[in-house]
């Protein structure tokens, strides 16, 4: 039997609704006929970009988008991507397939889109390839207020108010594509690049390192004794969950039971990622004024058979439902320090909430799971003591359930719980002070019948939130039964 007992009083302090975020990047069909299809195409669109995409987007409350990379944000240049389309530079895109990029979608397309699904923009600069200047100049053309070159330029192409932009990173892995770099030459670079990208006006930058690859504790280390606080907001975090090893990272359909276990073992060990981190920013920073900015977190899968390389399109499964609440509720404990994270990607890469073809569109369960949790986005953190029972397939062990629970401004508690055995229901009895007999309970289950359970665009509601009401409620206590491969969120008003 699992237990779990909340305790209303201890709190690690609010859910961040930025723990929400997503990331989109120039990277296979993400932008391109995931998001943005042009004015003149058959596909229903509202000013270029997908009507179906942006209404589905819309009902996440999606807090914030990065853009436009990861990887590819070390090779863009801003000036390629703005002015009439048939000016804009045709490009290859070296980085993800060698496919051509025509830059039709730029800075005004993003900022527009943003606007669209009522998004806050996480820009993310080029150090890699590019100047101070360009980036110093980017940040003048997107928040300048009055006259000035870039805003003029601006005007020109058709805005003429700056947008606002709160967070700008500055570099993407510049431990890796982003240039190779050491912690030391990119602190030191990071110091020069963020020096120039200033705040105009009213608008104040939430500028954002590029931080280490998941266990790199000297990038961190070196990170946070050598750049100064006041010009850092954030330390970003890459981190992955994938089967067996980076050149064979497993499938995302027709899996084995070890590989459900694998995955999850994977994910699990974001907490002890975040913590290790945490422990060396707390060394330079006990106020916990910098961020931990988990940037790029979800499932890498090798890529669905027959699709480019480079495209990082893969299936999503109840397994990927469970890795992201996992996740989330690994991001929730750490709410103290993790104030921004963003899933890797919004739409047909990696561990989408939406995979397009051509005209159909379907919603992921790793969807679903965002639309279930919404309800924590800046609710205050409750402390939950979790007793669970282990289960274990050929020697990986791993935690039957995973919870987290917040209250909301109404006092309305909300407990997710996810229970990770593909075979067993899991019963939990949920310990709460103050629960009475009477309280006002709902539930949402959204569960699977196989291990890769998913949807398909000839079948697309096989994984689908449904009502829950498998729970009993008494004085003082509340028990549940829950499904294998099930995530459950319950609402509960005393
Ligand atoms: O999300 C895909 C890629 O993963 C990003 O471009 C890069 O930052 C990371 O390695």
């Amino acid at each position: 039997m699992n237990k779990i007992k909340i305790d209303q009083k201890i709190t690690k302090g609010q859910i961040d609704k930025n723990i929400y975020g997503h990331f989109a990047e120039h990277l296979g069909r993400c932008i391109y006929e995931g998001i943005w299809v042009g004015p003149d195409s058959d596909i229903p669109n509202v000013e270029g970009y997908r009507k179906d995409v942006i209404d589905a987007l819309k009902d996440l409350d999606i807090p914030v988008l990065r853009w436009p990379g990861g990887c590819f944000a070390d090779e863009y240049h801003w000036r390629d991507g703005i002015g009439p389309y048939e000016n804009r530079k045709r490009m290859v895109n070296t980085h993800w397939g060698g496919v051509v990029e025509n830059n039709h979608f730029g800075t005004h397309e993003f900022m527009r889109f943003c606007e669209l699904i009522d998004t806050e923009p996480y820009i993310c600069g080029n150090v890699g390839s590019g100047t101070v200047q360009e980036m110093s100049e980017w940040v003048e053309y997107m928040t300048f207020d009055g006259e000035s070159p870039m805003a003029k330029e601006r005007e020109e192409n058709g805005r003429e108010k700056p947008w606002p932009l709160t967070y700008f990173g500055v570099g993407n892995e510049n431990w890796g594509c982003g240039g190779n770099m050491r912690p030391e030459y990119y602190a030191d670079l990071y110091r020069r690049y963020a020096t120039y990208v200033r705040n105009y006006g009213e608008n104040r930058i939430r500028k954002i390192a590029g931080g280490p690859n998941i266990d790199d504790y000297h990038w961190t280390e070196v990170c946070m004794k050598n750049i100064p606080k006041q010009l850092m907001w954030g330390l970003s975090l890459h981190y992955y969950s994938f089967t067996r090893c980076w050149e064979d990272k497993g499938e995302a359909l027709g899996f084995m039971e070890k590989e459900w276990h694998e995955v999850m073992a994977n994910t699990l060990r974001m907490d002890e990622l975040i913590t290790k981190h945490t422990n060396i920013m707390d060394v330079y920073d006990p106020g916990k004024s910098v961020a931990l900015i988990v940037d790029e977190w979800g499932t890498w899968y090798n890529v669905e058979p027959g699709t480019n390389p480079g495209f990082l399109y893969q299936q999503n499964t109840i397994r990927d439902a469970l890795v992201a609440a996992v996740n989330f509720n690994i991001f929730h404990d750490h709410c103290d320090r993790v104030k921004m994270t963003n899933i890797a990607q919004m739409i047909n890469v990696l561990q989408a909430v939406i995979l397009t073809e051509r005209e159909k569109m379907i919603l992921t369960p790793t969807y679903h799971v965002f639309n279930m949790y919404k309800v924590h986005q800046e609710a205050q953190h409750i402390h939950l003591e979790l007793d669970t029972e282990t289960i274990e397939c050929d020697g990986v062990k791993i935690p039957a359930i995973s919870a987290t629970a917040t209250v909301n401004a109404e006092g309305v508690t909300h407990l997710s719980i996810c229970n990770l055995d593909t075979a067993s229901a899991q019963t939990m009895s949920c310990l709460m002070a103050d629960l009475t007999a009477d309280a006002k309970i709902a539930g949402t289950i959204i569960a699977g019948n196989a291990r890769d359970a998913h949807n398909s665009f000839d079948n697309p509601e096989v994984v689908a939130p449904a009502p829950f009401d498998a729970f009993k409620a008494a004085d003082g206590c509340l028990s549940i039964e829950l499904p294998p491969m099930s995530v459950v969120t319950l609402s509960i008003a005393n």
